[in-house]
């Protein structure tokens, strides 16, 4: 929950959805782990009156409830502080691989939380939960856990924002969950023999959500289910596909801090150079302002096509008519192989291997081109960040990046709706192709490069939008029996 934690687009959509809601009269609390990055991130935090135990592992294991604010709201975010499971440097795993005991740290999340209600009284008309790192709530409601008052008329909604991350432990872990042995079967809580939180919040939850329309359907068929497919079609109406916003206070060229030069509509040829050329020399690249620039933000996992991107570099990256700036850290292997090909062609391509929120900004804005040429997407947030930078973007045919671009044809053209290159398949192949017919519009098709561009530039992906079909869809929870 930006700006509290952070590690790829989950972060982005929990800190500004609370905000949009509230915009439009929905109040909203959140509740997240007291990490360490979020109270060394300077943000002020309270203590409360709150302290408690929860039986986990044969332990009593002791929560301290904190209370922060989102910026630019009044939102209260309270911070679920036991450091022995949140007090580390990073969020899910460390050089050594995922943590050992993820399954006892959000066992603990969730039930802290459902405790943490309880004591605050708090009156809950609808519990959101985001992701297998909440997937026991909805399971605690309708089992009527612990007789918690405030779950009695409590409706839930599970979102999935990648059900390639389904938190499935070790069965013997289901004793942490403090939900009977009688929910560890096939419709319920167990998923191959395993414990399975993202499995048991799309079962318990009154309605599921995914974060694109195309996506939701997606994930009904074997290709994209991760073996859920037969739950979450089971749903039925149940599953929604709602788009993600994009936080125009955080993301927009004309105000955005971190870039040499802001722009606009009308003066971008202007902006984007000038932040094209500064990055360049920052980087030590050679400072051409005709040449493409592809920029890549992501995560190196294999999500994102880098099994396309490696070999497309090995075959691109020593050509001198282009250039390539690469932000991103995940799977070791992939972080190698990219700074192998960065150290073979400094002059062509710069790879950081960081999180960077700065860098992120200055590549949308500096880059001509935008690659993402991911194997699922549930949604994509940087390809919305591209189009507002006029970073044109080159995207695969799934999920959210079908729902928000669209690829550019004669007739597209003459609609005045063409934002971006879609391949129409997941190849090498393909995906050079794509990127040729988009470096030859770039550089031979000026005027028509501008026109995808302030197409793009001109549309509109605020949370307005989306925030409103979220509040629809609480109102038809809270009004169904
Ligand atoms: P995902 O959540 O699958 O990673 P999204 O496109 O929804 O994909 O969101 C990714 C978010 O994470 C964006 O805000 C992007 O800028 C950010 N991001 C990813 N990798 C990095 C990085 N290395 N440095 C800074 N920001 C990053
Ligand atoms: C996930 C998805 C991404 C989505 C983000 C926020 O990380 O991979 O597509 O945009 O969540 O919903």
């Amino acid at each position: 929950m930006v700006p509290f934690a952070k590690t790829g687009g989950l972060g982005d959509v929990c800190g500004a959805l609370p905000r949009a809601l509230e915009q439009i009269g929905v109040g909203c609390t959140a509740f997240l782990p007291a990490f360490r990055s979020t109270l060394r991130s300077g943000i002020a935090v309270e203590s409360t009156d709150h302290t408690f135990t929860i039986p986990i592992a044969k332990k009593h294991v002791a929560c301290r409830l904190l209370k922060a604010t989102l910026p630019n709201s009044s939102v209260t975010v309270y911070l679920i502080d036991q450091p022995q499971y949140y007090d580390r440097d990073t969020l899910y795993s460390d050089d050594s691989g995922e943590y050992k005991d993820s399954c006892e740290r959000f066992c603990f999340f969730n039930r802290a939380v459902a405790e943490a209600i309880e004591r605050l009284e708090l009156p809950v008309d609808v519990l959101h939960c985001h992701d297998w790192q909440s997937g026991l709530l909805p399971a605690y409601v309708k089992t009527g856990y612990r007789n918690y008052a405030w779950a009695q008329n409590t409706k839930t909604v599970m979102t999935i924002h990648n059900l390639a991350y389904q938190g499935s432990f070790w069965h013997l872990d289901m004793p942490l969950t403090d939900l009977g042995w009688e929910h560890f079967n096939l419709h319920e809580m167990e998923f191959y023999g395993q414990l399975n939180l993202l499995k048991t919040g799309i079962v318990f939850a009154d309605q599921v959500t995914t974060v694109s329309p195309t996506y939701s359907r997606e994930i009904t068929t074997e290709e994209f289910g991760c073996g859920l497919e037969r739950t979450l079609a089971s749903r039925g109406e149940d599953l929604l596909g709602i788009v993600n916003g994009v936080d125009y206070s955080e993301w927009n060229p004309c105000s955005d801090p971190h870039l040499p030069q802001n722009y606009d509509l009308e003066t971008w040829q202007d902006g984007k150079a000038v932040c094209k050329s500064s990055l360049q020399t920052e980087l030590g690249m050679e400072v051409a302002p005709d040449k493409p620039l592809v920029g890549i933000v992501s995560r190196m996992v294999d999500q994102k096509g880098w099994d396309l991107i490696i070999p497309l570099l090995h075959r691109w990256a020593q050509d001198e008519a282009f250039q390539w700036v690469i932000l991103g850290t995940g799977e070791k292997n992939y972080e190698k192989e990219m700074a192998d090909l960065a150290s073979r062609f400094p002059r062509n391509l710069s790879v950081r291997l960081a999180f960077s929120e700065a860098l992120a900004h200055q590549i949308e804005a500096a880059s001509d081109l935008f690659l993402m040429p991911s194997r699922y997407e549930p949604c994509g947030l940087n390809q919305l960040y591209s189009l507002k930078y006029g970073s044109v973007p080159v995207v695969n045919a799934t999920g959210g990046l079908v729902d928000t671009v669209t690829d550019t044809t004669p007739s597209t053209l003459g609609d005045e709706i063409a934002t971006g290159f879609i391949c129409t398949d997941y190849s090498i192949a393909t995906l050079e192709h794509t990127l040729q017919r988009a470096v030859k519009t770039y550089l031979h098709e000026k005027p028509v490069w501008a026109q995808i561009i302030t197409t793009g530039m001109n549309m509109d992906w605020s949370w307005g939008n989306s925030a409103k079909q979220y509040q629809q869809m609480y109102e038809r929870l809270l009004a169904s029996p």
